[in-house]
């Protein structure tokens, strides 16, 4: 039975307060399985980035729990919580975020550095040379392109070995080819090294990378697929689109009728 690398239950995530109150997260419950590679998609504003933030702990939650590997985030107080994301947690942005003023072999054994740990020199190596990067070691980010800074990020979340990365639309900045290196060395990462990564996209072909995709709507899980492949993902998008729009259409709807209704009552009196 493989066992879950982070897993959600009942988690709920509620911005601001009274009138500002958004409810971002309604009781999701989600298990994220070791050495899987799940895509998270949904509409803009689903949810999608909120999840992806209390998995790994680096957003509060307002109820439920989320656990990384076997231990409750809401036991652990700020420096322990700290201490878990910086060992079992790796991250891969849209903006790559690198340091500007150091080459890409500093910026990727910084997060290791700042622990006071050394990178295993085989497992450094190993890395660099699957994302393709030894002849770059020494260029700093200015001098790559963005396919490359990209796999620099990845090599900076991978050196660590963390226990799950989570990426929050890698390739977002991405033209198609980088892209697929990219989304490539994800793959292999999770085939060649049995790495858990959890990615949020909007692009069924990045998708159909992974081995599961889960879709968010209005803040909870409302399907999810196996083996996906672009076409299914496109499918289930648009079904869920569509659904979304019918449920907006409803609400005009009941606004006219109400601007109607209050029409009429107002009518007589002003007979
Ligand atoms: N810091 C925040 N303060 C208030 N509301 C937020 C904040 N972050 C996200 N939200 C709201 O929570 C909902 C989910 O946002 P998000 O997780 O960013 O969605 P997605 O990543 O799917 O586009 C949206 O309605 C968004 O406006
Ligand atoms: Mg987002």
């Amino acid at each position: 039975m493989p066992k879950p690398a982070a897993r959600a239950e009942n988690l709920t995530k509620i911005y601001g307060q009274g009138a500002m109150e958004v409810v971002a997260l309604r009781s999701v419950s989600v298990s994220l399985v070791q050495g899987e590679f799940t895509a998270i998609m949904g509409p803009s504003g689903s949810g999608k980035s909120t999840l992806m933030h209390c998995l790994a702990g680096l957003d509060s939650i307002s109820g439920g729990e989320v656990f990384l590997g076997d231990t409750a985030l809401s036991s652990l107080g700020d420096k322990a919580l700290t201490q878990l994301r910086r060992d079992e947690v790796g991250f891969i942005f849209q903006s790559f975020n690198l340091i500007p003023t150091l080459t890409a072999a500093e910026n990727i054994t910084l997060p290791l550095d700042i622990a006071g740990r050394k990178p295993d020199p085989g497992w450094f190596a190993t890395v660099v040379d699957t994302v393709g990067l030894r002849d770059r070691l020494t260029h700093r980010p200015s001098e790559l392109s963005g396919g490359q800074q990209q796999r620099v990020a990845c090599a900076r979340a991978l050196v660590s070995r963390p226990a799950i990365i989570f990426a929050d639309e890698p390739t977002g900045n991405l033209d198609s080819t980088a892209s697929a290196e990219v989304l490539g060395f994800l793959r292999r990462s999770v085939d060649e090294f049995h790495q858990t990564i959890v990615m949020v996209t909007h692009e069924p072909s990045a998708a159909a990378y992974a081995d599961r995709v889960i879709f968010l709507s209005d803040g909870q899980i409302v399907d999810s697929i196996r083996k996906p492949t672009a076409e299914g993902v496109l499918d289930k998008m648009k079904s869920l689109d569509t659904s979304q729009a019918a449920d907006g259409e409803a609400e005009v709807v009941a606004e006219v009728v109400d601007a109607t209704w209050s029409a009429e009552a107002a009518a007589p009196e002003a007979g």
